[in-house]
């Protein structure tokens, strides 16, 4: 029988705090986790694999060389199989590696493979925690949605006093506690996302489109998968490739858009319309390219249906989600946008910021809501995405007026 307990993935790195880890293990055993630990090789010499193998009844993952020869590729299934991950303690110089990336053992290739929320217990001098390096190191994990568990203030292993120590063992469970919670919210939930921009054709070579990359709808159907979701995700012309684990349908036009929409919305208990939806297409698309000498002055245009406020005024069971891409007034356009289209929650973003919004990797949005108005700093999409289904599945279990 497949184990279906939430799966914590605990990576040990050589620092002495690692006995405080066997701890940590056994509160998340008794949680009733299923807990498998990775270590590196200089955590094996603070702690002996077979104490975390005792205690988690799990083999414990130190060489990237797997033993068994026909094992699967051992670092790519451990982080599939994370629901969450979690390196107590944490070295200066593992934190320095996932900063950069790195996958040089076991634990590092775990943590870049891993799609898992990942929470990071710094234990080291306090030296070398507070110096720039290390600092800007964690501010780059905390970007990437990292949580970190600070450090404690008192006397450390090495003799000197101040910050440094490993947070208490049950102040780790709980965000431990907390992530496994959020990283399962949405099962038996089934989820519609639109991503990209649609084209609305001239002719069967020119179209009008526009810069929409689908990033962000791609990575919050990606995440809403991974939280247990049925995902299905319509989408208009993109690169991107289907995200893990979602039903994925393609479309060109809004008008296709609509009827894929139409056709799932009933089913689902969240809607998240993240496409940039063209407002007008070509009046009559010519059925044979147009020549240049033929080429009309003008191209006359014809309202596309709005597919939000649609699905708005309908008013179904579903959590609603717009999207509002403006150029000024942001937070009073978005304001406007709830409550026109009659959805729970605008994620607003400034498209005047060439350095923001379509294409790029990060981006800074408000979120507009009845409960008010929340502005969330610059970050990735990726991260973009965790925050908006954290706030949708808290609305999902609550009462609505709209
Ligand atoms: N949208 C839609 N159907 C359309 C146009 C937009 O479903 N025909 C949805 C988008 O997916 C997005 C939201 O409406 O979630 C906001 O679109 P926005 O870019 O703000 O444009 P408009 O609503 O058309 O408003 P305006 O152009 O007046 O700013």
């Amino acid at each position: 029988m497949p184990d279906t307990r939430t799966t914590i993935v605990v990576g040990v790195t050589g620092g002495i705090a690692a006995y405080k880890t066997c701890e940590l293990v056994r509160a998340l055993v008794r949680d009733g986790f299923r807990v498998k630990v990775v270590m590196t090789e200089a955590a094996t010499r603070f702690v002996s694999p077979l104490t975390f193998r005792t205690l988690s009844a799990e083999p414990v993952a130190v060489s990237l060389w797997a033993d068994e020869p026909d094992a699967k590729v051992h670092h790519v299934s451990l982080a599939e199989e994370a629901d969450v991950m979690v390196i107590a303690p944490c070295t200066a110089n593992v934190i320095a590696k996932i900063a950069h990336g790195r996958t040089d053992d076991m634990l590092t290739a775990t943590v870049l493979a891993t799609e898992a929320p990942l929470i990071v217990a710094p234990a080291m001098n306090v030296h070398m925690w507070r110096k720039d390096v290390t600092q800007r190191n964690v501010a780059a994990l905390k970007a990437r949605g990292a949580v970190i568990v600070e450090p404690g203030r008192g006397e450390l292993a090495c003799g000197d006093v101040g910050e440094g120590r490993l947070a208490p063992v049950e102040e780790i469970a709980e965000a431990v506690r907390t992530a496994a919670t959020r990283s399962r919210d949405l099962v038996g939930k089934h989820v519609l996302v639109t991503a990209g921009g649609t084209h609305e054709p001239i002719d069967p070579v020119r179209f009008i489109g526009n810069h929409s990359s689908g990033k962000t709808g791609f990575a919050i159907a990606e995440e809403a998968a991974r939280r247990g979701a049925r995902v299905f995700l319509v989408t208009g012309p993109t690169h991107l490739p289907d995200p893990f684990g979602c039903e994925v349908v393609r479309v060109q036009t809004a008008l296709q858009m609509r009827a894929a929409v139409l056709a799932r919305a009933d089913a689902c208990d969240l809607i998240v319309m993240s496409a940039a939806v063209a407002d007008f297409r070509p009046a009559a698309a010519a059925s044979e390219k147009i020549k240049k000498a033929d080429a009309p002055g003008a191209i006359s245009l014809e309202r596309n249906p709005d597919i939000l406020a649609e699905l708005g005024s309908r008013g179904g069971k579903a959590v609603l989600v717009g999207f509002a891409a403006e150029t000024s007034d942001v937070e009073a356009n978005a304001k406007t946008k709830l409550e026109a289209k009659g959805c729970d929650m605008i994620v607003a973003n400034d498209v005047s910021d060439p350095e923001l919004g379509f294409g790029t990797e990060d981006n800074r949005v408000l979120l507009v809501s009845r409960d008010g108005v929340e502005r969330l700093g610059m970050m990735p999409k990726k991260q973009i995405a965790r925050e908006i289904l954290n706030r949708a599945a808290a609305l999902l279990g609550s009462e609505r007026a709209r």
